[in-house]
């Protein structure tokens, strides 16, 4: 089965078996079949942070449950819900269009709500884990749902449980969040707080918040449905304070932003920029040329390509800079 269209970054890799879910009964009923149960599984959203490195042999599960509704609201919260495989930013956007503000900082992140706790997706300062509540899995093992809070999902930059062996293997069914009833904008990333001022916006809304990200986004990153890519393609590194000023002193105009237990995050971006990347290719894979963080396939890229351009940029980011850089998709 053709995977291209279903990887935002356009890997023409293909499926042993695919399977498109469209209710928990369905998902249920297939993984009560024991020759289906036993082939390997990779649960697919929105294909917004995979890089196929060849063709999947087994099963690739297309969640696409579909659904979204208010749940009810107490003194502080409202509360929505949304099936794992609607779309994220149309999710978005339909809070705002309720009057309910709290996800507009995370708006045109691309990919599928159920995706969206896997790694805790986050941009201009918000996180997933700040507007959480909850979330359904089913468990294949046991064939059951069970609800599962902040706490169990084990949220961390650019990660959860379900990235660890302890989640593997849950099926995200729907998520839940609570949003705040007495919003206030969320101006802490000093990108987005400029371009709100620019604006002359004093008192902006979550609508007029989100155009905003909306706009910087669409200025500096690609769009999947023009030019393939998954984001992000490193997380930015961490590294503790030692290694920050040892940094500084040969690298003066180093970007870094200090974590609250004392370490530093560095920005990928500009390590990779500064390495000379940025808008580089190495055969049909390249450095998108306005965000040197996000790789892009020019066009017929395979994974392979893409791995040995990722590799280069860490050869080089490591040699000068003496620090590692993780791949923030998940490898297939
Ligand atoms: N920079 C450069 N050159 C570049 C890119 C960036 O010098 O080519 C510098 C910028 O000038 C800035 C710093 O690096 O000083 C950070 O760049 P930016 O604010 O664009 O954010 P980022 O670190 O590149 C992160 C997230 C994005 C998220 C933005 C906005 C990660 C890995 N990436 O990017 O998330 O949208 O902040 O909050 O944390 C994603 O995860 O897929 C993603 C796009």
């Amino acid at each position: 089965f053709p995977l291209q269209s279903l990887n935002t970054f356009r890997i023409a890799a293909r499926a042993q078996a695919y399977l498109r879910v469209e209710s928990l009964d369905q998902l249920r009923a297939a993984l009560a079949d024991p020759a289906v149960a036993a082939l390997p599984r990779l649960v697919l959203g929105g294909g917004s942070n995979v890089l196929l490195t060849g063709d999947v042999a087994g099963l690739v599960l297309h969640i696409a449950l579909a659904g979204r509704e208010r749940v009810g609201s107490d003194a502080d919260h409202h509360y929505v819900k949304a099936a794992a495989g609607e779309h994220w930013h149309e999710f978005v956007q339909w809070t705002l269009a309720q009057g309910m503000g709290g996800l507009e900082n995370l708006s045109l992140i691309p990919g599928t709500v159920g995706a969206a706790p896997i790694q805790n997706i986050g941009a201009y300062g918000a996180e997933t884990k700040d507007l959480f509540h909850s979330l359904t899995v089913f468990d294949p093992a046991t064939g059951q749902t069970r609800t599962m809070d902040a706490a169990a999902c084990r949220f961390g930059y650019r990660d959860s449980v379900f990235k660890h062996a302890a989640g593997q293997g849950l099926i995200i069914v729907d998520v839940t969040f609570a949003l705040p009833r007495a919003w206030q904008p969320n101006l802490r990333y000093a990108e987005l707080a400029q371009a709100v001022a620019e604006q002359g916006l004093v008192a902006p809304t979550a609508r007029q918040v989100a155009d905003t990200v909306i706009a910087i986004r669409r200025r500096k990153l690609p769009d999947p449905a023009e030019i393939g890519n998954a984001g992000s393609f490193f997380k930015n590194p961490v590294v503790d304070a030692a290694q920050c000023a040892d940094l500084l002193a040969r690298f003066p105009a180093l970007v870094h932003h200090r974590q609250p237990d004392g370490s530093e995050k560095l920005a990928a971006g500009w390590l990779i920029d500064q390495c000379g990347w940025k808008g580089r290719s190495l055969g049909p894979a390249g450095v998108y040329a306005k965000q040197a963080l996000v790789l892009v396939n020019h066009g017929g890229a395979t994974g392979a390509d893409v791995v040995r351009l990722a590799q280069a940029i860490q050869a080089d980011v490591q040699a000068r800079y003496g620090v590692r850089l993780e791949p923030e998709p998940v490898f297939v």
